[in-house]
C-alpha cells in the first residue's frame, strides 16, 4: 500500500459539530474558541484528527452546509484569527484538521448565485442549473419539488436539499476551478485534509434521470483532488458506496479520493429515517464484516464508525441505552474502533450519549425533520409523527455537549443553548461519566491506547472467528507475529467456545476468564495471542 495510504490507519478522527461542541464567547452557539479550548480532551481521548463541520459564512439554513463565502469564517463561530489559532494549536497538540468540502451546492446568499439569479446574460449564470420547465420530478432531499421559481429570470434552478441550497454546475469548468481554488486556499493554510459533503451528486445526468454518479463523476474528482500538491491530503468522500464506486473511486492509482463512507449498517433497525424496526446487531456485523473483506482483500481504506450529525445515536436505535447503556457503549466501540480502517468518533459518542423525547417540535431545528413534518402533517397523525422525529431526527446527535450536570452544563454561559440540551443531560454528561464506577469515556482512553501501542490493530489482517455464531462479533488482528484477539458479545447472555486463549488486555465488565466460556450481554474483551 502506498505511504500516504497507509498511513491513514494512524488517524483517530473526531468529529465535531462546532455549533453544539463548547461556547466561548456566551451566545449560546458553540465556536471556534469553544473547540479550542477543548482540544486537550479531544487529544486525552486519543484522536490525533478532528473534522470541524462547517464553519464557513452561511446563512445557516442547514447548519452551515449552505455556505455564502468559502474563504471565510461565519461570525457566529469567530475570524479567521480565530481559526488560525486552532490550526495552530491543533497542530502543536499533534492534532490534524479535516474541514468540510461542500461543493454539490452553495448557499443561495452565496455572490455567485446572487448574481446568476439576476441576469441569464451573468457570468455566474452558469455556475447553476436552470430549466425554464422542472427538467426531472426529482424531490429535495428536504421536502417539496427540487425545483424552485426564478422571478428575474423566470427559470426554474436545481436544489437537492433545502430552497437555499442551489446546486451548482459542475459541468461548468470554471466551477471547478473555483473549487480547486478553494482547496488551495485551505490547503495553503494548513489544513491536513476534506470530508467531501454529498461528493457524488456533483455529476448528474438529468436523461437519464441520475441525480448522482453522473458519467464525469471521477474525472470531476480527479481535476480537483487528484493534482500532485494534495498527495499527502486526507479525504473521505460522502459518495455512493457500490463495491464497484468505491473501487473507481478510492484505488490507489486512481488519484481520486482516500476513501469513502459506508453507511448501510447504519440503516439497521430503521425503514427509512423516521421508523423503528425490529433488528439484530448480528445485521450489523454481516454489513461491517462484508465490508471489512471487502476493503482489505483490495487494499482499500475502510471508515470505521457509528455516529455522526446526520443520524440519531447508534446505541439508541441498535442497543440498550438505558440499563446497559455503558455495556453497550464500549461493546460497540470495541467492535468496530478496533477492525481494520479508520475510526471516526462523533462527539458525545464517547460518553454514551443517547436519543431525547420531547413532547413538541419547538425543540427541534433540524432542516430535513421540520420538512417531514410539514409534508407528512395532516397525513400521519400528530403523535405518530412527533414519536417518529424524535426517533429518527437528526438534532438527537446535534444537541449541545453536555459537560457536566450544572444548568447550562458547562456548554454556555448564555442563559439558553441554540438548541434544547438532550433530554437527558442530567443523566448523561461529561462530568457524571467521569465519576461513575464505569467510565465510557475512560474506556474509550484505553480503548484508543491500545490501538496506538499495537500495530496489529492498526495494520494487521483481520480475520473474523465464529462466523457461524450468533450474536456476537469474535475477530483476530494480526501483523508480523502480533496477534491480538477481539471478542463482543451482543445482546444475550451466552457461552462461548472453540477460541484461542491469551493473555487479557481490555475488557469493559470485570472479565477474569479466558477468552472461551460465559459472556454477560454486551460484554466484550481483548487477548494477546502473541507468543
Ligand atoms: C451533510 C448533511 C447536509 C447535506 C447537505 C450531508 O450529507 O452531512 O448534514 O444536510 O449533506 O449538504
Amino acid at each position: 500500500m502506498r505511504k500516504e495510504f497507509s498511513d491513514c490507519y494512524d488517524l483517530v478522527v473526531y468529529q465535531i459539530y462546532p455549533r453544539s461542541f463548547m461556547d466561548s464567547n456566551g451566545d449560546g452557539i458553540g465556536d471556534l474558541g469553544g473547540v479550542l479550548s477543548r482540544l486537550d480532551y479531544v487529544k486525552d481521548l486519543g484522536a490525533n484528527a478532528i473534522w470541524l463541520c462547517p464553519i464557513f459564512k452561511s446563512p445557516q439554513c442547514d447548519n452551515g452546509y449552505d455556505v455564502s463565502d468559502y474563504r471565510d469564517i461565519d461570525p457566529i463561530y469567530g475570524t479567521m484569527a480565530d481559526f488560525d489559532a486552532l490550526l495552530a494549536a491543533a497542530h502543536e497538540r499533534g492534532i490534524k484538521v479535516i474541514m468540510d468540502f461542500v461543493a454539490n451546492h452553495t448557499s443561495s446568499e452565496h455572490e455567485w448565485f446572487q448574481r446568476a439569479r439576476l441576469s441569464k446574460n451573468d457570468p455566474y449564470h452558469d455556475y447553476y442549473y436552470w430549466a425554464d420547465e422542472p427538467l426531472t420530478d426529482w424531490r429535495s432531499e428536504f421536502g417539496g419539488s427540487a425545483w424552485e421559481f426564478n422571478e428575474p429570470t423566470g427559470e426554474y434552478y436545481l436544489h437537492s436539499f433545502a430552497v437555499g441550497q442551489p446546486d451548482v454546475n459542475w459541468t461548468n469548468p470554471k466551477v471547478r476551478e473555483e473549487y480547486a481554488a478553494i482547496v488551495d486556499f485551505w490547503v495553503g493554510k494548513g489544513v491536513d485534509g476534506f470530508r467531501c459533503d454529498v461528493l457524488d451528486h456533483v455529476s448528474k445526468d438529468f436523461k437519464k434521470g441520475l441525480r448522482r454518479n453522473g458519467p464525469h463523476l471521477h474525472e470531476y474528482i480527479r481535476e480537483v483532488f487528484g493534482r500532485d500538491h494534495l498527495t499527502n491530503i486526507y479525504t473521505v468522500g460522502e459518495a455512493e458506496t457500490t463495491e464497484e464506486s468505491i473501487l473507481a473511486t478510492c484505488g490507489q492509482d486512481r488519484r481520486e479520493l482516500k476513501s469513502v463512507f459506508q453507511f448501510s449498517h447504519l440503516m439497521v433497525g430503521r425503514q427509512g429515517k423516521y421508523t423503528p424496526v425490529p433488528h439484530r446487531m448480528d445485521e450489523v456485523k454481516d454489513i461491517v464484516e462484508g465490508w471489512e473483506r471487502f476493503t482489505q482483500e483490495r487494499d482499500l481504506l475502510y471508515i470505521l464508525l457509528t455516529d455522526n450529525h446526520d443520524r440519531p445515536w447508534f446505541i439508541s436505535r441498535t442497543g440498550n441505552d438505558r440499563a446497559l447503556r455503558y455495556e453497550c457503549a464500549t461493546n460497540v466501540a470495541t467492535a468496530i474502533f478496533l477492525q481494520r480502517g479508520i475510526p471516526f468518533v462523533y462527539e458525545g459518542q464517547e460518553i454514551g450519549c443517547a436519543n431525547s423525547h420531547f413532547p413538541d417540535l419547538s425543540a427541534f431545528n433540524d432542516v430535513e425533520c421540520l420538512g417531514y413534518y410539514e409534508e407528512n402533517k395532516g397525513k400521519i397523525p400528530e403523535a405518530t409523527l412527533l414519536e417518529q422525529i424524535n426517533f429518527g431526527s437528526r438534532d438527537n446527535t446535534r444537541r449541545p455537549f453536555a459537560w457536566d450536570g450544572t444548568p447550562n452544563h458547562g456548554f454556555t454561559t448564555a442563559a439558553a443553548p441554540w438548541l434544547p440540551y438532550a433530554s437527558r443531560a442530567d443523566e448523561i454528561n461529561l462530568a457524571a461519566d467521569l465519576a461513575a464506577e464505569r467510565s465510557i469515556y475512560r474506556y474509550y482512553q484505553q480503548l484508543f491506547a491500545l490501538r496506538r501501542e499495537r500495530v496489529a490493530l492498526r495494520r494487521g489482517k483481520s480475520t473474523q472467528l465464529l462466523p457461524e455464531s450468533k450474536d456476537c462479533y469474535v475477530y483476530l488482528r494480526e501483523h508480523e507475529g502480533e496477534r491480538l484477539l477481539v471478542v463482543c458479545n451482543f445482546e444475550r447472555a451466552q457461552s462461548l467456545d472453540g477460541l484461542p486463549e491469551g493473555r487479557l488486555l481490555l475488557t469493559n465488565l470485570d472479565r477474569a476468564a479466558g477468552a472461551n466460556g460465559a459472556y454477560a450481554p454486551f460484554e466484550c474483551a481483548v487477548y494477546d495471542l502473541t507468543k
